[in-house]
C-alpha cells in the first residue's frame, strides 16, 4: 500500500485491520472534483461511507463539504474542519435535538423527507427566531437498476417526499417565516454504473423547475445525491465526467447551483482489508479458507451478496484451487466468496479484500463478542493507527450487571 508493504503493518497491528491509501483518497477527491467543478457543481462528501476523522480530514483538506445523516456525522465533520456551510443533512429521521444541533452549527442546507419533518423544522425555526435553507428531497421515481437494498427513488420507497405532496410542501414553506426554499433534491441510489439514470432523475427536476418557477418559487439549488458506482471486479463504473456531462446537458441552461453528494466512489477503492487464514478446512468437493475477519467486519457479502475481490500478500505459487472463503461467525451468511478460484494458500497466510474503504469499517459490530476492528491510514512511506480496536473489553466495560 504506496511505499508500506502490507505484511509490516500487519505484524504490527495484527489481523484483522482495515487500512487506506491518502493517496488514492487524494486521486479520487481530484478527479471528482475536476469533473464536477467544471460544471460549477459543489461536491458534499456522504461522511456515512467512511466517517474515520482521518478520512474526513482528506475531505477537508480538500475543501469539500460534507452529506450527513445524524448529530455524530455533524460533529465528526466539524471536528474534521468541514465547513458548516458546506454541510448538506439528509435522513429520514432527524429527531428534533439533531436539527437543533445542525440548526446551531449554521448547516447550508436541511433536505427534507416528510411533510411532518418539515413541520417540525419549521417549529423551531419559529421558537428559536431563526432561519433554515431547505431543499425538498423528491422521490423521482426512477428505477436506478441496482441491488434492491440500495435503490432509494423507486415509487413506495420510504426515502424523499412523494410527489403528490410536492404543492402542500412548498405551501408549507413559503407559510412558515424561518424556512427559505433553496429548491430540490433527489439521490436514486447507490453503486450506480450507468449514466442514464441520472439524466432521467435531471428530467423529471429539470420539468420540475419549470412548474415551480411558474407558481413564483425561487428554485435555485438542485442536489443530485450521490450513487456513482466503482468497479468491484466486473469491469463497470461510472466516470465522473459522464454523470457531470449529463448533468451539464440537461440542466446547464436553469441557472442552478447543483451539488452532488458522492460516498463510495471516493473512498472505496483506497481500502483494503487485511486479514489472516486461520484454518483451511478440507471438505469434499470445496475447501473452505477460514478467515480471522468475518461478516460482522465486513457486512456487505452478506448483506448484498456484494463481491469483494481477495489477494494473498505473497506471490502466489502452485496451481489455483476452487474455495470457498468464509469468516468464524456462527451464520451460513458469513462467507465472502463462494466457488472462487485461488492460489492455493496455507493457514496461517495474510490475505487482503479489495475495495474495502466505503461502507466497511462503519457497518462493523460486535457481534459474536469480537472486536471493532482497528484503522491504519498509509501516507508515502508511513501510517498511522486511525482508530484502535474497540476491543469486547471495552464493550463489556459500558454494561451495567445488577
Ligand atoms: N446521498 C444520500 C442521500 C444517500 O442516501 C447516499 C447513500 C449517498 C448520498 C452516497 O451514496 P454513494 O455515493 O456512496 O453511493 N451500505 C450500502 C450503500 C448504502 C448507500 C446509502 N446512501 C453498500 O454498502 O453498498
Amino acid at each position: 500500500m504506496e511505499a508500506v508493504p502490507v505484511d509490516r503493518m500487519a505484524e504490527k497491528v495484527s489481523t484483522p485491520f482495515y487500512c487506506y491509501s491518502a493517496a488514492a483518497i487524494r486521486g479520487r477527491i481530484g478527479l471528482c472534483q475536476s469533473a464536477f467543478e467544471a460544471i460549477g457543481a459543489t461536491i458534499h462528501y456522504a461522511v456515512k461511507a467512511n466517517s474515520n476523522l482521518a478520512v474526513l480530514g482528506l475531505m477537508a483538506e480538500a475543501g469539500l463539504g460534507a452529506d450527513i445523516v445524524s448529530e455524530g456525522e455533524l460533529v465528526r465533520a466539524l471536528q474534521a474542519g468541514i465547513e458548516p456551510r458546506t454541510i448538506i443533512f439528509s435522513g429520514v429521521g432527524k429527531r428534533r435535538a439533531e436539527l437543533l444541533a445542525a440548526l446551531d452549527a449554521g448547516i447550508f442546507q436541511f433536505n427534507l423527507e416528510s411533510l411532518p419533518e418539515l413541520e417540525q423544522l419549521a417549529d423551531l425555526c419559529r421558537t428559536r427566531g431563526c432561519t433554515a435553507n431547505v431543499s425538498i428531497r423528491v422521490n423521482p421515481e426512477v428505477d436506478a437498476a441496482t441491488h434492491r437494498h440500495i435503490t432509494t427513488g423507486v415509487k413506495g420507497s420510504k426515502f424523499g417526499i412523494p410527489i403528490e405532496q410536492m404543492a402542500s410542501a412548498l405551501n408549507l414553506i413559503a407559510a412558515s417565516d424561518g424556512l427559505q426554499l433553496h429548491g430540490l433534491a433527489v439521490h436514486i441510489g447507490s453503486q450506480i454504473v450507468e449514466p442514464e439514470p441520472y439524466r432521467r432523475a435531471c428530467r423529471r427536476l429539470r420539468r420540475w423547475v419549470f412548474d415551480m418557477r411558474a407558481q413564483g418559487h425561487a428554485i435555485n439549488h438542485l442536489d443530485l445525491g450521490g450513487g456513482f458506482g466503482i468497479d468491484y471486479g466486473d469491469g463497470r463504473c461510472l466516470d465522473y465526467r459522464a454523470v457531470a456531462a449529463v448533468m451539464e446537458q440537461e440542466l446547464g441552461d436553469l441557472a442552478v447551483q447543483i451539488a452532488v453528494e458522492p460516498g463510495r466512489s471516493l473512498v472505496a477503492e483506497a481500502g483494503l482489508l487485511v486479514s489472516e487464514v486461520v484454518y483451511r478446512k478440507e471438505v469434499e468437493p470445496v475447501p473452505f479458507l477460514i478467515l480471522d475477519a468475518g461478516m460482522n467486519d465486513l457486512l456487505r457479502p452478506a448483506l448484498y451478496q456484494a463481491t469483494h475481490q481477495l489477494v494473498t500478500l505473497k506471490e502466489p505459487d502452485g496451481v489455483p484451487e476452487i474455495c470457498h472463503v468464509v469468516g468464524p461467525v456462527c451464520e451460513s451468511s458469513d462467507t465472502f466468496l463462494r466457488q472462487v478460484s485461488l492460489p492455493q494458500i496455507a493457514a496461517g497466510e495474510r490475505v487482503a479484500l479489495l475495495h474495502a474503504g466505503a461502507y466497511g469499517a462503519v457497518m462493523a459490530s460486535g457481534y459474536n463478542s469480537r472486536d471493532i476492528i482497528p484503522e491504519v491510514m498509509v501516507s508515502g512511506d508511513h501510517y498511522t493507527l486511525v482508530r484502535r480496536a474497540v476491543s469486547y473489553r471495552d464493550l463489556m466495560a459500558y454494561e451495567l450487571p445488577e
